[in-house]
């Protein structure tokens, strides 16, 4: 669809703001906004002069519509196209980055593009980041998961040896443009996996917002735009109050980790691998999570009953059958392990986001591994 049809059938929404001062920036949202890309960026650029970084699945499919709408706002540009995949998160990709953009003669007022899902915005956000000491850069989000959370919030980074996401800085972007049209050539399963932080956003603090997702998640994942907007909207809303009080995370921003320490417990046992998204761990990892609840009297049975219905119903996993392959042998031992491991652990202590309900989620730094480990056999057990 092009930007006139989007318009004359819904008025132009205006953007949403990161509130963060001389820091702060607007996301925009909406369908054929990719087209229209130079425009919205052309009153941030120092120099009308930029480069593309993206992958080899997104840049065959939407390089071109975005160079055109370069060339009608009269903006110069370059592109790198990396391989796609999590391993290009890696230092030997950040390097060769580096170094074919320095080969451009990239200036301190020239803007690097992120084109693409949270691999490209994270990888392009870091080298933005380093790059001359730091020069702007522009997310183009085209995964559900990148519109409605790597996107937003400025951080950036790869994976180390030693773990995910271990090297990186926080490095805003200047505008966010997410256009929910590149989510029709989005493989289901990753389209679900983003779904997952979209449901986290109402279970953290939006009930009725998870309501409208019961009514309406089915539409979404279907492709109807309007449904995306409007939960890209809200997500975004969400994470841009959050990271506006608390852009270091140094406390509000960690309920944005709900479901993620079971998550990310389960994606170091599974390898990281295509065997389990991210987002199908932390779909898992929520209703984990709400057992937890449960079972330290925080909260009614009757909303995890509720969450795993919803999550199930829309397809994505909510239970540990993935690991039927794994070894069973000290399993439940293993995963609080790797929680142990994770670097959301100080003094030992295992830090939990818990809900109270459905829509209130709260930080529980102390919560006894017994009971981790309870629900863990309990859910493991046949
Ligand atoms: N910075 C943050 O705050 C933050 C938050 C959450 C996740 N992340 C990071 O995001 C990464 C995951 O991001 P992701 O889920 O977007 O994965 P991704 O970037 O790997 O994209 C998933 C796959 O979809 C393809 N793809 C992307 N857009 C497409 C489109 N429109 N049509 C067809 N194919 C498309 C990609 O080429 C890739 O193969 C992880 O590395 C994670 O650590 C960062
Ligand atoms: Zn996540």
């Amino acid at each position: 669809m092009n930007p006139q049809d989007a318009l004359s059938i819904l008025p132009a929404q205006p953007p949403l703001r990161v509130d963060l001062g001389d820091r702060g920036y607007d996301i925009h949202i909406g369908e054929g906004l990719l087209a229209d890309a130079g425009r919205l960026m052309r009153p941030l650029l120092r120099q009308r002069r930029l480069v593309v970084v993206t992958d080899a699945n997104i840049g065959p499919l939407y390089l071109p519509t975005l160079e055109t709408s370069l060339d009608d706002a009269g903006i110069a540009h370059a592109a790198v196209v990396l391989p796609a995949g999590e391993q290009t998160k890696s230092f030997r990709h950040l390097e060769g980055l580096c170094e074919r953009l320095l080969a451009l003669r990239l200036e301190r007022g020239t803007v690097l593009v992120a084109l693409g899902g949270g691999v490209i915005g994270d990888l392009a956000g870091f080298a933005a980041g380093i790059l001359l000491r730091g020069i702007d850069f522009v997310q183009i989000p085209t995964t559900l998961l990148a519109q409605v959370d790597s996107a937003v919030g400025g951080k950036t980074g790869i994976n180390s040896r030693s773990g995910k996401n271990l090297v990186g800085l926080f490095h805003q972007p200047r505008v966010v443009i997410a256009d929910v049209d590149t989510l029709d050539t989005l493989d289901i399963r990753q389209l679900r996996a983003g779904y997952a932080e979209v449901v986290k956003y109402g279970l953290i603090g939006d009930a009725p917002f998870f309501a409208w997702l019961e009514t309406n998640g089915p539409a979404l994942l279907a492709g109807d735009a309007q449904a995306r907007i409007e939960a890209v909207r809200v997500s975004c809303r969400a994470k841009a109050a959050i990271v506006a009080a608390d852009e270091r995370e140094a406390g509000v921003r960690a309920l944005l980790n709900f479901g993620h320490t079971f998550a990310h417990a389960l994606e170091v046992e599974t390898g990281y691998g295509d065997r389990l998204l991210h987002g199908e761990a932390v779909a898992v990892g929520m209703v984990l999570a709400f057992d937890l609840a449960v079972r330290l009297g925080h909260c009614d049975g009757k909303d995890a009953v509720r969450v795993r219905r919803h999550l199930e119903s829309v397809g994505l996993p909510t239970d540990l059958r993935f690991l039927a392959a794994t070894p069973a042998e000290r399993l439940p031992e293993r995963l609080v392990e790797h929680m142990q491991a994770d670097k959301k652990v100080v003094d030992g202590r295992l830090t939990f986001i818990l809900p109270r309900r459905i829509g209130d989620a709260f930080i529980d730094r102390s919560v006894p591994v017994h009971a981790v480990r309870g629900v863990l056999a309990d859910a493991l057990s046949p």
